[in-house]
């Protein structure tokens, strides 16, 4: 288990607010090391908003998770987009988002988490892999020729 401690100050996992989200627009392409701003669509703020996280130490937002609970046959929590500033990564921010994320997930009554990343992104496997998902290469999950690795992790039976 990760402490709660990412770097020189306490990490603070809240609710994303209209300023945090103009922030993470801002250095998402750098964050990522290219083109990435179309990822943080303005939807995941506007309509999405209550399961949108960021991580906050003194005072500044060093990553965010971008998730909500679909509400279908089974309810999954999503995750559609997660962001760590690379000053601050392998230090735990990621995982506690994720926590959090789950928690509430839990508490809406979702059995299963999910999320996809680009084939490739070997750290975002290794992340996952590490957060205890199944990580599977599905071919045309994004349209022909757009495979996606698929991530899930089934919440029953675990606490
Ligand atoms: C993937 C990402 C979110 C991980 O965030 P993070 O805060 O650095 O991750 P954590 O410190 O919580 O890592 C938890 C564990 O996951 C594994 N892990 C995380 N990043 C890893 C990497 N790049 N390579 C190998 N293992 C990794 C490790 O086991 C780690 O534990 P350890 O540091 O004690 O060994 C971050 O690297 C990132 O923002 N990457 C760019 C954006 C991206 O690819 N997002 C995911 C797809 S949308």
């Amino acid at each position: 288990m990760l402490g709660a401690m990412s770097g020189e100050g306490e990490l603070r996992i809240r609710g994303i607010t209209k300023e945090d989200y103009d922030y993470v627009v801002s250095v998402l392409d750098r964050w990522w090391g290219g083109p990435a701003g179309q990822r943080a669509h303005p939807m995941f703020f506007y309509e999405l908003g209550t399961d949108a996280l960021v991580a906050e130490e003194d005072g500044k937002v060093v990553g965010f998770l971008l998730g909500f609970v679909a509400s279908q046959a089974e309810a999954i929590g999503y995750v559609h987009l997660v962001g760590i500033d690379p000053h601050h990564r392998r230090r735990g921010v990621g995982q506690r988002l994720y926590e959090r994320f789950e928690a509430r997930c839990r508490k809406a009554g979702v059995r299963r988490l999910k999320a996809i990343a680009a084939v490739g992104n070997d750290g975002s496997v290794a992340f996952h892999e590490a957060l205890g998902f199944l990580a599977e290469e599905v071919s045309d999950y994004a349209g022909p020729g757009r495979s996606r690795m698929v991530f899930t992790r089934d919440l029953t039976g675990t606490h």
